[in-house]
């Protein structure tokens, strides 16, 4: 009977846990897992710039396809000042494209 309780409890947690990732995952769950926080913060320079500067920076501008291409194939030139003209490196196929999409429109939402 305790066998029985013990694989019971077992098999609810499994369930349980298999709920939890199928959830939506929250985009700084996502930067972490992608490897974007080793370079990223939100609010300060690490090696790439804060990504609340990059969000400044871009205001109202429409750039939406330009950073996914950017985190997708990589690249350097924007951030020069910055980053001394370190570059970006290329996430795909690494990241899928629909969490690449949901990380800039993370980024660019910071300072709306
Ligand atoms: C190895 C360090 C490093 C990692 C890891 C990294 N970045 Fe970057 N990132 C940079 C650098 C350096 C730049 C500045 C590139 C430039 O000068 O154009 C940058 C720029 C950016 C920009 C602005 C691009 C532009 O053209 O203005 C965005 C958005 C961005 N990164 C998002 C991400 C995301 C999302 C991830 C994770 C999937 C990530 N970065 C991982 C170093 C990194």
């Amino acid at each position: 009977m305790k066998r029985q309780l013990m694989t019971l409890g077992i098999a609810l947690g499994l369930v349980v846990s298999s709920l939890t990732v199928m959830a939506e995952e929250k985009p700084l769950d996502i930067a972490k897992k992608s490897g974007c926080l080793a370079c990223h913060s939100i609010e300060k320079k690490v090696v790439g710039p804060a990504w609340r500067d990059v969000s400044k920076r871009y205001k109202d501008q429409d750039v939406r396809a330009q950073l996914i291409k950017k985190v997708k194939t990589g690249g350097k030139g924007n951030w020069t000042e910055v980053t001394k003209g370190v570059p970006m490196p290329p996430y795909s196929p690494r990241v899928t494209d629909a969490n690449i999409e949901k990380l800039v429109d993370f980024v660019l939402a910071i300072e709306k």
